[in-house]
């Protein structure tokens, strides 16, 4: 294959998880779905094909990844230990969009953690990709399927254009169920602390095991990844609070984004993340519909509702706080 990528290749867009699990056995890099959005996933043992999974995503090489597998007896086998306050986590919401930050054992390459001590983990739950991992005797190490700086893809067709010509295979599993990425969860100083705001809402952590820290980028940065403005879609984004900002916000050429709230009655672009006020629900369509107008060269700015500060409506506000002026 040819491996700088130079010139298109065919892209088989299909749900033949065996055909995935032989391009990932050959050193491939395949994008796979999972219920929280899709990935890009290689053999994370195998160097040349981290490698490429950066290269083609345009990442910087300080932006770790996290590894995918099916059972947590796959993790022991390769020295990977969770501890007993992150293992009542794994029980609880694995396999889900839960990523625990385990110490890194010499088995998985620098590159993946990005010289980091800690190594990201977690059990997607996606029935395909579940099937596709029990066929694979190393973990997949896979970011999600999108440019560096891009809104994650939930859909095949996401990762398609952006892809599409440059990687053998998308292995198609339908819209991700949750639709924005996994919680990212490590201990700091002994405590349970979220690092990254995602699936599993913080609430749900703490009804299991009480009260937790949350030290996301605007923090002392731990995970590099979260960059300000890593969430951006191309068109400007202007985030409101209230009925009075909206109507302010809203000019002709805008495409609106809500959950509450309404648009003013002229506006005809309008994507409302849930009719029922259901989080889970606004979730699963938020990167589609920050996507709705991409090819639309006539919308200039997307005025998005910021949600209530509860449930999933925390992470979904965390990437809008991403998408807009860096601050
Ligand atoms: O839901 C998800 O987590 C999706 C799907 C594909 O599983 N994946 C995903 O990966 O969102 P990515 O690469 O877009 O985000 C991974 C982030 C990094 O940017 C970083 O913030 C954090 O996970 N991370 C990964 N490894 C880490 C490490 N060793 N130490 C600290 N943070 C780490
Ligand atoms: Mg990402």
């Amino acid at each position: 294959m040819d491996k700088t990528m130079e010139h298109p290749i065919p892209t088989v867009v299909s749900d033949d998880y065996l055909l995935a699990a032989r391009l990932l056995k050959l050193g491939s890099q395949v994008a796979i779905p999972t219920e929280t959005v899709y990935g890009l996933a290689a053999n994370a043992f195998d160097e040349d094909a981290v490698k490429g999974i950066f290269k083609l995503k345009n990442r910087p090489f300080y932006d770790p990844l996290i590894l995918h597998t099916d059972r947590i007896e796959k993790l022991e086998e390769w020295g990977i230990a969770i501890l007993p306050e992150l293992q009542v986590l794994a029980d609880k919401f694995w396999p889900g969009p839960l990523t625990l930050l385990v110490d890194k054992p010499k088995v998985i390459p620098k590159l993946v953690t990005a010289g980091l001590p800690r190594v990201a983990v977690r059990i997607p739950n996606h029935p395909l990709t579940l099937k596709l991992l029990s066929l694979l005797d190393f973990p997949v190490a896979a970011p999600s399927a999108n440019p560096f700086g891009f809104v994650s893809p939930s859909r095949s067709e996401h990762v398609h254009h952006h892809f599409a010509g440059r990687i053998p295979m998308i292995l198609d599993g339908g819209p991700c169920e949750v639709g924005i990425e996994s919680t990212i969860v490590g201990l700091e100083n002994g405590k349970v602390t979220i690092y990254r705001l995602g699936g599993i809402a913080k609430e749900e952590i703490e009804a299991l095991i009480g009260a937790v820290d949350v030290k996301l980028s605007s923090s002392k940065p731990q995970v590099p990844g979260q960059l300000v403005r890593h969430y951006s879609p191309s068109a400007k984004v202007v985030v409101v609070d209230t009925q009075r900002e909206m109507n302010e916000a809203c000019k002709e050429d805008c495409a609106v984004i809500c959950f509450d709230l309404d648009p003013p009655e002229n506006i005809q672009k309008v994507f409302k993340l849930s009719r029922t006020g259901d989080y889970k629900e606004a979730a699963k369509n938020f990167y589609h519909a920050m996507r709705s107008w991409e090819n639309d060269k006539s919308v200039e700015t997307i005025v998005i509702e910021r949600l209530p500060d509860l449930d999933l409506g925390r992470a979904i506000n965390d990437r809008l706080r991403r998408a807009g002026p860096a601050s």
